[in-house]
């Protein structure tokens, strides 16, 4: 980064301390971070300085970041927009997105996944005002026309994803088990696969596919889903086809690529005994073996009726015991350093949220 012209960056939320703290954090990655206590005052400072990024709060009193959202690129059409959302609220990041936010992160946030997810939005914004130079120099209309075609993609891909996690959320909200499931497994699922060296655009894979897995539950028969005792060996047929129903739904989108394919085999076991595929070992998509491991903690971890939430150290030794037969012993190790390291980390809770 040139030290000269540090890059700008916008914090918006009506808590001081999680301003304060955001600030700290971004001051000491090197960017000249602004701050504003609600939407207003954020577009105040959009108006007087040049800012590449900004993070900004949900829930404000006022202006909420959902309305917040359009006002701002309508004053500085470059900016990167990254949501900071409570778990239960991925329902309305999901609609900031399709506004135009480029990406969520849900409290508590962890500084590290907060980082990268700021690297990444100032990359992607790069990119764009890159394209949006080359129209400038390169008047032909086939360059015009190449860029235009380029960014109605961008859009149409951030468009679909956003509806497609909205559905999920949707979902999940309607059983207080599953509320938020897909948005903490896409969170952890990201911090396994960076902690395993995946790169910047694997991990990004990795948290679509996480919020994205669960989506072929849309099939699943409403008694069978909400069903309080053990199924039937016809129900837990019928809840198998998840997978396959969630990748038939995803497969016309193409530029989804490889989340297809951690959507069908997240059921799949290190063993080869898992299901739709039988797949074993390394035959199963990393993306999928990292989805499939995150699942099974966060349905440890929290309450379901049938079990009561189990502490970290608990969820991290039921586990062990499936290490080789379930689990893959590499994103086994991964999984419980980072959640291990997570309880001891300090995060940012947001007032609102659980
Ligand atoms: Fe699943």
């Amino acid at each position: 980064m040139d030290s000269r012209n540090p890059v700008a960056v916008l914090v918006v939320d009506d808590e001081e301390p999680i301003r304060n703290a955001l600030k700290r954090f971004l001051t000491g990655e090197q960017f000249t971070v602004h701050t504003a206590g609600s939407g207003p005052e954020a577009l105040g400072v959009l108006r007087q300085h040049d800012v590449a990024l900004m993070l900004s709060d949900i829930r404000m009193p006022g202006m909420s970041g959902v309305d917040l959202v359009p006002q701002a690129l309508e004053v500085a059409p470059d900016l990167a927009i990254v949501m900071l959302t409570a778990v239960n609220d991925a329902t309305t990041a999901a609609l900031c997105m399709q506004r135009g936010a480029m990406d969520y992160l849900t409290k508590p946030l962890e500084l590290a996944d907060l980082g990268r997810a700021v690297q990444q939005a100032l990359r992607r914004r790069a990119s764009q005002v890159e394209s949006r130079q080359l129209d400038v120099h390169l008047k032909e209309e086939f360059a015009d026309r190449a860029a235009d075609w380029e960014r109605e993609r961008a859009q149409v891909h951030r468009v679909t994803v956003a509806t497609l996690e909205a559905l999920v959320n949707a979902m999940e909200a309607r059983d207080p088990y599953l509320r938020g499931h897909s948005a903490r497994v896409a969170d952890l699922a990201a911090t396994i696969a960076a902690h395993l060296g995946l790169s910047d655009d694997e991990v990004e894979q990795v948290r679509l596919s996480g919020r994205l897995h669960d989506i072929g539950k849309i099939g699943t028969r409403e008694g069978v889903m909400n069903k309080q005792g053990p199924l039937t060996p016809d129900e837990y047929d019928h809840v198998k086809q998840h997978v396959i129903i969630g990748s038939q739904i995803l497969a016309p989108l193409e530029h989804l690529g490889p989340v297809l394919g951690a959507v069908r085999s997240h059921h799949e076991r290190w063993d080869g005994a898992g299901y739709p595929d039988g797949l074993r070992g390394a035959e199963i998509p990393i993306t999928a073996r990292i989805i499939g491991a995150a699942e099974v903690y966060d349905a440890l971890s929290t309450t379901r009726p049938y079990q009561n939430k189990l502490s970290t150290d608990q969820a991290v030794r039921r586990m062990r015991d499936l290490v080789e037969t379930v689990l893959d012993p590499k994103v086994f190790a991964a999984l419980a350093e980072v959640v291990t390291r997570r309880r001891s980390l300090v995060f940012l809770e947001g007032g609102e949220g659980p």
